[in-house]
């Protein structure tokens, strides 16, 4: 049952965060805390996901199946939705078959597994991909990877009324700005159609650069009609999706004012504390940092 699932519209804080080196710059930081919004449902996971399920409703389907890796957050927080809301999953995944939290987690929260392999995995772009599944599974209804494309921006177009809703409670009249972790673009692509050119949108890549988030937030953007996006995608992989070294264990550590784990929340704020340094924003400036969660994840790293 897809339909209880869509009455559910959970509303994101906007908290102030206080940093030292946010404080010495003069530039305040308001974050919009989707890690906060549920327990297991966490993060931007379930705005990426939720016009996904109503196509999935509109469509007759009792439920979904969708793919990830063995730490996805997108599966754990569809698999804990699945459990929630009543409705059926099935998770596709990455390679084979591993013991981790996630897939523990995945397990218990009643998902159907199935390992692909890695040149099974590689397939999930192919034209003809989703047929045999469909069949084996044609009460559930097919969803990209990570929650992927205009529908999963769609769901996040609504993080800029939550922000505009709580600005007053903060003490802001205006903000300047956002800033969150990047790993396919749609996040942001939702936030620079919100935004219809009235504030940039700064994005910090988890993954490389050549990794297509451009392409991918232009493809969007443009398939939504919009033409005057206004975004800049910084580099704040550190080398690497998934590579974790001394300086930002250290970073994560001591940043007590807020949980963050390595993949996104953490390299994105740490990339922000060294354009914040470098004087890239005027004292005065004041910025939404968009915390997409994540925090499950961070089991694979401990
Ligand atoms: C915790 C977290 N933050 C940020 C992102 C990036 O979101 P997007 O793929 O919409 O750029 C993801 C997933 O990709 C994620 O799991």
């Amino acid at each position: 049952m897809l339909l209880p699932t869509l009455d559910w519209h959970p509303q994101p804080r906007l908290e102030p965060l206080h940093l030292d080196w946010l404080a010495r710059a003069g530039v305040e930081v308001a974050v919009l805390r989707l890690d906060r919004i549920d327990p297991l449902i966490s993060g931007n996971k379930w705005f990426k996901l939720v016009h996904y399920l109503r196509a999935a409703h509109e469509a007759g389907a009792e439920g979904v199946m969708s793919l990830g890796g063995a730490y996805s957050n997108h599966l754990h927080a569809l698999a804990a939705a699945g459990k929630r809301f009543g409705f059926p999953t099935a998770g596709l995944l990455r390679g084979h078959p591993q013991d981790t939290p996630t897939v523990r987690d995945l397990e218990a929260l009643g998902m159907e597994l199935h390992w692909l392999g890695y040149g099974g995995y590689r397939e999930r772009h192919a034209a003809c991909f989703w047929g045999p599944w469909q069949v084996r599974y044609p009460h559930l209804h097919p969803v990209p990877e990570g929650g992927s494309g205009l529908p999963g921006a769609q769901g996040c177009m609504t993080w800029a009324a939550s922000v505009r809703e709580q600005l007053a409670a903060l003490g802001w009249t205006d903000y300047h700005g956002w800033w969150l972790a990047c790993g396919t673009g749609t996040s942001l692509a939702g936030l620079v159609l919100a935004e219809a050119g009235e504030r940039p949108v700064y994005g910090a890549l988890a993954v490389p650069p050549d990794h297509g988030v451009a392409q991918q937030v232009e493809r969007i953007v443009a398939e939504a009609g919009h033409c005057k996006p206004r975004y800049e995608l910084l580099d704040g992989s550190r080398g690497g999706f998934a590579r974790v070294d001394a300086e930002l264990t250290d970073f994560i550590e001591t940043t007590t004012a807020i949980e963050l784990e390595p993949l996104y929340t953490g390299k994105a704020l740490m990339l922000l504390k060294a354009h914040v340094e470098a004087e890239a924003f005027a004292p005065g400036t004041r910025l939404v940092f968009v915390h997409t969660g994540g925090l499950q994840g961070r089991r694979g790293f401990e």
